[in-house]
């Protein structure tokens, strides 16, 4: 070696010994990127297994820092930035109300300043990001919105749903959360009741199967940057009150529970969902945040969830306060105006007794093991580089083939389908064939829904217009006679709602589970003796249209279809035949839905105008 090689070799070693000095002084000891106080100060065994990390995390905690990760904020108006260092929180929810920020990069930007907040508390414990992504990230204008479970039941397809799921988690990570609260695993009894659209089926079976592949798909590796942990939701009979009531009475037996209820979630924990959220019902009187008897014994320990149990909103002080505790409900939502009465009525519960350090350390462990699988020690905060794939292409061309599978061919009659592409001239009536607010039901952009457009959305207007050759005519309220026409498309459908706004309460049913007058015009004015009329249901449930399916030459049943509307177009035009099936038997009049409810739910009896997994094709 010559000695010009080697004093360039000596400069080298010192060169990359500087640097590595440089970066052990700027990262620490621990191979982390930035500094988290248990592994920096308090010697946390970074190498040890989380369970033994946990447990030496939790002989560290104080007893605030302990409710503090108990603790769930808004993150507007409950908290500001340094509530999060002084009250300890350890998540924090993003639903309704004022947008974290511009655009995606500004969301994550928000969630990072609360992160890099939690991680300056004394343990530097990080914290959850949770938001309702139940069909997309549907709290982002621009995010790929898919059908809503309903129709994702009628797909059929457990392998669509996984995609589904993953690819809205991806969205979801991009902005900047890390835990969505779906899915909803409800098996609803009546129609009446306003989230039939958020659960899959009717039938236990096929829940249980779905249930599985949405869990697959959303929470994968839950390590990586593009995965997030689910919830199933909302534990237990929120869907099977009296009178489908959003919180109402449950009358069924334990073992009607057991055998009709508990299989999804039986699935979803066996599937390691991360989270299960408990519902508003209430079962012989006894609120089901507080049965002790289905969190503790039946979910926790007989099924062997180790996962988080949540409350639902303002499920503290609505419950019974720390009997909920208790109960065994782990991590509070404690929003709009909760948070102090929360941590200082579980804080004295424990002083006085009534609720055991053993509880609150059980609780404690089940959110930071929730924390150390979702690699939030490692890295808590969200990708940038996930942006840039919010509702790419891709994606939407799964959410498109979601609906064309979504769609239920309920009749069809004389040929009308498909229809020709190079078809003379074709109508398209109702106000829902070109807005795709109201298209994607409640939970798309606010908790209610919108009824207007949205961004990056197709309409089923716009669809048609993109398939079809010859004329096409929009009348958006029926207004003009159409005789000359060749085809009728009629869209009609309910408005958008969420929980307890789409209930149809008993003794006063705003409409008896039937189409507006005014729709049920737009079909009856459509009816001519030269033009074929095909009707497209756009519902949240089914509804009794039997009078209306009689007038159409075809009629589907489209749920909720989300931001691809085009979807519906190519299935129209026969691009792709039907292949969607009914996930609840659809009723022929009033009688059929007061029949679903209890011991006549699966009487023979009791014939619906189509069974359960109905649906034709051309
Ligand atoms: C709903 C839940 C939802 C929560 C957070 C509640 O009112 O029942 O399904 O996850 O709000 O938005």
């Amino acid at each position: 070696m010559n000695r010009l090689n080697y004093n360039a070799k000596l400069v080298w070693l010192c060169f990359f010994t500087i640097l590595l000095m440089f970066s052990n002084l700027l990262i620490g000891k621990n191979k982390h990127p930035f500094q988290i106080p248990i592994y920096d100060k308090f010697q946390v065994d970074s190498s040890a297994s989380y369970e033994v990390q946990i447990n030496q995390i939790i002989s560290l905690m104080s007893l605030d820092e302990k409710i503090g990760q108990m603790t769930q904020v808004r993150h507007f108006d409950d908290i500001n930035s340094n509530d999060v260092t002084d009250k300890f929180i350890g998540s924090v929810i993003h639903t309704q109300g004022p947008s974290p920020g511009e655009g995606a990069m500004g969301w994550q930007g928000k969630f990072k300043r609360l992160q890099s907040k939690a991680l300056e508390t004394r343990l530097g414990i990080p914290l959850l990001f949770a938001v309702d992504a139940i069909h997309g990230q549907n709290t982002y204008n621009g995010a790929t919105i898919f059908p809503h479970n309903i129709g994702m039941g009628a797909t059929h397809n457990p392998r669509l749903i996984e995609k589904s799921a993953a690819i809205t988690a991806l969205e979801t990570q991009a902005t900047g959360f890390n835990w969505t609260f779906s899915p909803c695993i409800a098996i609803p009894y009546n129609e009446k009741w306003g989230r039939v659209y958020e659960a899959y089926s009717e039938s236990t079976d096929l829940t249980s199967k779905l249930v599985s592949a949405s869990i697959r798909g959303y929470q994968g590796d839950l390590s990586a940057p593009h995965t997030v942990m689910a919830t199933a939701k909302h534990f237990i009979g929120d869907g099977s009150t009296d009178y489908g009531k959003e919180g109402g009475e449950i009358s069924l037996t334990m073992q009607e529970i057991s055998q009709r209820l508990l299989p999804p979630y039986k699935q979803a924990v066996k599937e390691g969902v991360g989270s299960i959220m408990v519902s508003f019902s209430s079962l012989s009187g006894i609120p089901l945040h507080a049965h002790k008897e289905l969190i503790m014994d039946t979910l926790k320990d007989a099924m062997g969830f180790d996962g988080i149990v949540v409350s639902d909103w303002k499920g503290y002080s609505r419950f019974g306060k720390n009997e909920i505790i208790n109960a065994g409900v782990d991590l509070i939502m404690a929003v709009d105006g909760d948070l102090n009465i929360f941590q200082s009525g579980l804080k004295s519960a424990v002083k006085s007794g009534q609720v055991n350090q053993s509880r609150i350390n059980d609780a404690v462990r089940r959110i930071l093991r929730q924390k150390f699988r979702l690699g939030l020690f490692q890295n808590p905060f969200p990708d940038p580089s996930l942006v840039s794939h919010i509702g790419k292409s891709s994606h939407r061309l799964i959410a498109k083939q979601a609906v064309r599978e979504s769609l239920v061919l309920l009749k069809h009659q004389g040929n009308v389908l498909p229809i020709k592409k190079d078809c003379k001239k074709i109508v398209v009536v109702g106000e829902h064939a070109d807005n795709v607010g109201l298209q994607s039901g409640g939970w798309t952009l606010a908790w209610q829904g919108v009824s207007e457009n949205y961004s990056r959305a197709t309409s089923i207007l716009e669809g048609i217009q993109k398939v079809a050759k010859g004329q096409v005519v929009y009348d958006p309220y029926a207004q003009y006679n159409h005789s000359d026409a060749d085809v009728i498309i009629v869209v009609v459908g309910e408005t958008p709602y969420a929980e307890f706004m789409g209930d149809i309460t008993n003794g006063e049913n705003k409409h008896q589970l039937t189409l507006s007058k005014k729709h049920q015009a737009y079909v009856s004015s459509s009816v001519n003796s030269e033009s074929k009329v095909i009707t497209i249901l756009i519902s949240g449930r089914p509804l009794i249209v039997s009078q209306q399916i009689e007038q159409s030459d075809a009629f589907i049943a489209a749920w909720l279809p989300g931001s691809e509307g085009d979807g519906v177009a190519e299935v129209l035009f026969g691009e792709y035949n039907f292949t969607g099936k009914l996930p609840h038997s659809w009723p022929k009049s009033f009688a059929n839905f007061e029949g679903k409810y209890g011991p006549n739910f699966w009487d023979e009896s009791n014939i619906p105008l189509f069974k359960y997994g109905y649906g034709l094709q051309y």
